[in-house]
């Protein structure tokens, strides 16, 4: 698939020192998630952790006060610069994707996720909310974190909102998480962003970050989740 997507430049924040505290999953993890073959599209020869019934149900039902909480947040402490390419990973049903395009108006702003029937969601939601056709600026597209389907550099915003443990096929299971950072880490431009919010994983996360040269510019931590804003080396 041919993408030209421009980053755009960097901007001002103030360092934040980086999350120290390992946490528990609570949200859209259950027994039953991991470990199954996933069968979505061009993408589903993999093992994916995909979500059960009630996780889905539970992510795609509660995305709007959730996505309020974190459009505040990450809109108080992200600067994107004019005209900003943004990818965003695991989607879900697409309501952050929605919030940050009307938002932070990024010039381009591709929400992907793997599985088929969460990109359904998504495209229902946005058909709602955009009864007139969707922002041109915004895309959605079927995009595993472990084989994007973007050059190199091609973004100066990459966001993961609880996504990023799902790598794996099991979410306790970190063995395939640095392959996932590592294909953000490429398609992210030299200063980009990586803006996450993790409930799994998040102190390994953190320390693969810190290995790269990532600095962490903004950081919350909220009962199990932690939102991260962390900027690749320039
Ligand atoms: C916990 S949900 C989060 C959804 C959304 N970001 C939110 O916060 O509401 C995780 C999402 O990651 C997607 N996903 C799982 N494995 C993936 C992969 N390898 N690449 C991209 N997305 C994936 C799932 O389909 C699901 O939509």
């Amino acid at each position: 698939m041919g993408h030209d997507v421009e980053p755009a430049g960097s901007g001002p924040h103030v360092r934040v020192p980086l999350p120290a505290e390992e946490g528990l999953p609570a949200e859209c993890v259950s027994p039953t998630d991991g470990g199954r073959a996933g069968g979505p599209g061009s993408h589903g020869k993999r093992s994916m952790a995909e979500m059960n019934p009630i996780s889905r149900a539970f992510v795609n039902a509660f995305s709007d006060r959730r996505g309020r909480r974190r459009y505040a947040w990450v809109s108080a402490n992200l600067l994107l610069p004019p005209g900003a390419a943004c990818l965003e990973i695991g989607c879900g049903n697409g309501g952050m994707a929605a919030r940050l395009v009307d938002g932070l108006r990024p010039s381009r702003y591709i929400a992907t996720d793997l599985d088929p029937r969460q990109l359904e969601a998504a495209r229902r939601y946005l058909a709602k909310r955009y009864p007139g056709g969707m922002p041109p600026a915004l895309a959605l597209e079927a995009g595993d974190m472990l084989r994007l389907q973007f050059p190199d550099g091609a973004f100066d915003a990459v966001f993961a909102f609880t996504s990023i443990h799902h790598a794996s096929p099991s979410h306790h299971d970190f063995s395939k998480v640095p392959e996932a950072l590592t294909e953000i880490d490429r398609v992210l431009r030299r200063g980009g962003w990586l803006v996450y919010e993790e409930i799994v994983h998040r102190q390994k996360i953190a320390a693969w970050l810190r290995d790269h040269g990532y600095t962490v510019r903004a950081h919350r931590k909220r009962w199990t989740h932690e939102a991260v804003i962390a900027q690749k080396p320039g």
